[in-house]
């Protein structure tokens, strides 16, 4: 059974749907308009995709960073451009993030707006950044600095993707879902708590995960789509995050970052006394289950901090982090001045605070 997802926009509404089978799915968008770019990793292990976009020339889209910024999307705009792309055209994107935000991006800025439709392939894209209208991509070494807000006019999940997907992009996507539920509140957090175990064992049993994951993250982008305001308490677990994935040159993946990230944030959040470190514990002991097999490689203090200062949301002369009060009471608040904050983060990195079993 299908589930079905309508998400608001400035313009226009789209839909996502849940649960369906890729192939089936693609039928209706395999016409002349047509141009699909999918990431060759997916089309390498998925034979029936082949099978059926094999003959239609896909761009292949490779899942790196570099294709998402302006040299990167040289070659496909030269693509693109031969290939006489005119606002008829409809790009279709089958791949994670990147080539989502390659694809969405692109479609944003061709003709000043072509119709774009999205198959998410990883956990992340298909819990999380699928909706809400970001397309980004990177600028120099600094990641997602340029970008719009250009919804796919559909979004089509098929969860059986995720057979194929290697364990940690899988655990990364799993990070960045328990966020969203820990934003949301405590049944949902209860609720994920008790789910993860299985869902990380066996892929079986993810579309009301996933579902619900998507249901949280609408209701807010439907308020504040364009990040002025309640969206930047999504940030939870993020500018840690962030900052994390770049002093490690990208060792950390996002969603495992993000785990981490949250972790300190409750850490901050106990010693200025919103929550008790005994609410701190119960949530590292699920966050652990996410990085238990990625531990934090050794890190350059100095260009953690590097990538603190620079991430987006951090506003001008103060690093604003968001801190928690509980699950569904995230609070968006300027870092502590003076060294107190800045000693408990090195010693959360130097002194491994983050290990369940200390
Ligand atoms: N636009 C947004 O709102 C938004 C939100 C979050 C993240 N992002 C972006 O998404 C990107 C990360 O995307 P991601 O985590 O989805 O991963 P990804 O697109 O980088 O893919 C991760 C790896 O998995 C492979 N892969 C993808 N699907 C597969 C499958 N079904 N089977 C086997 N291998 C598969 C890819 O080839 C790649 O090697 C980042 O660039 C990030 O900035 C965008
Ligand atoms: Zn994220």
């Amino acid at each position: 059974m299908s589930d079905r997802l309508e998400v608001r926009s400035h313009d226009r509404s789209y839909t996502v749907e849940l649960g369906v089978d890729h192939v089936s799915a693609l039928q209706q968008y395999l016409g002349a308009e047509e141009i699909l770019l999918v990431d060759p990793n997916v089309l390498g292990s998925h034979a029936r995709l082949r099978e059926l976009v094999g003959s239609r020339d896909p761009l292949l889209v490779r899942a790196s960073e570099a294709v998402k910024s302006y040299e990167g999307l040289v070659p496909l705009l030269d693509e693109l451009v031969r290939r006489r792309v005119t606002r008829q055209h409809r790009l279709v994107a089958i791949g994670g993030g990147v080539v989502q935000d390659a694809t969405g991006f692109l479609a944003s800025i061709l003709h000043r707006g072509l119709r774009w439709v999205f198959f998410p392939t990883t956990l992340l894209a298909q819990c999380d950044s699928c909706i809400g209208s970001k397309t980004s991509i990177n600028f120099r070494e600094y990641k997602n600095q340029i970008g719009t807000f250009f919804p796919p006019e559909a979004i089509q999940i098929d969860l059986t993707f995720l057979a194929t997907l290697p364990e940690t992009e899988l655990r990364s996507g799993f990070g960045e879902m328990l966020h969203y539920y820990l934003v949301s509140g405590e049944a949902d957090f209860a609720r994920i708590e008790a789910a993860l175990p299985n869902a990380l064992a066996s892929r079986e049993g993810l579309q009301p995960l996933v579902l619900r994951s998507l249901e949280i993250k609408r209701a807010v982008v439907e308020r504040d789509e364009f990040d002025r305001g309640e969206r930047a308490l999504f940030n939870y677990g993020h500018s840690f995050g962030h900052a994390l994935e770049a002093a490690s040159d990208h060792a950390i993946a996002h969603g495992i970052g993000v785990a981490y990230g949250m972790d300190l944030a409750n850490l901050l959040s106990a010693a200025r006394g919103l929550i008790p470190m005994a609410l701190r514990n119960r949530i590292r002991q699920t966050l652990s289950r996410i990085w238990s097999s990625t531990p934090i490689p050794a890190l350059d203090p100095a260009r953690f901090w590097d990538g603190l200062l620079h991430d987006k949301k951090g506003r001008a002369g103060s690093i604003q982090i968001v801190l928690t009060a509980g699950p569904g009471r995230m609070l968006s608040v300027p870092l502590l001045a003076g060294d107190e904050e800045r000693k408990q983060i090195n010693a959360f990195f130097e002194e491994r605070l983050y290990q369940v079993d200390r």
